[in-house]
């Protein structure tokens, strides 16, 4: 088990679409366990490989009330999401170990099903997945798309937060 470096608003591989993965692999496996490590320890509720500077489609979460419910971690390969049926668009607060001290609200889908390949390489498919579950896995998939909750932000949140990405960009562009 190792703690992987996250990777920071304006470094590269944050925007790229990321590719597909043909097998689950023990390496890919034991990556899957480092990058919840890293979750756990940075105190977030989900990671996608991007972030760790990889792109390849896999996401781990566990939305799981640290202190009030036992630890539910998710690793997700290839995950694919849709909305349910009777799925209405929510307002929630969010925010990403890739873009430090920056929280706002995101309008997502309450309620989404999500398909993947665990870490045994075995389809799992999970429906009804609503409240901080259902909003992580939109908020990982959207970083093998390359996007970040921030582009969905309201135009005052944006220029709120205008300087602050600016720097943070900056300082995090490899030149
Ligand atoms: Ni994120």
């Amino acid at each position: 088990m190792a703690l992987l470096d996250i990777k920071i608003y304006g470094e590269s591989v944050l925007r790229k679409k990321s590719e597909p993965i043909p097998a689950v692999t023990p390496e890919l496996a034991a990556l899957a366990q480092d990058m919840l490590e890293t979750m756990y320890d940075a105190g977030g509720c989900g990671l996608a490989a991007p972030q760790i500077g990889k792109d390849i489609r896999l996401v781990v979460i566990d939305a799981a009330k640290p202190d009030e419910e036992e630890p539910a971690p998710h690793i997700m390969f290839n995950p694919e999401w849709g909305p349910e049926p009777d799925a209405v668009d929510v307002i929630h607060e969010e925010g990403c170990l890739s873009i430090p001290d920056i929280w706002c609200d995101v309008m997502r889908k309450d309620k989404v099903w999500v398909r993947y390949t665990d870490e045994t390489g075995a389809q799992q498919e999970q429906h009804n997945c609503t409240d901080m579950l259902g909003r992580c896995i939109q908020h990982e998939c959207d970083h093998l798309e390359g996007k970040l909750f921030i582009d969905k932000m309201s135009t005052t949140d944006r220029s709120l937060n205008q300087s602050k990405l600016r720097d943070m960009a900056k300082k995090h562009k490899k030149a």
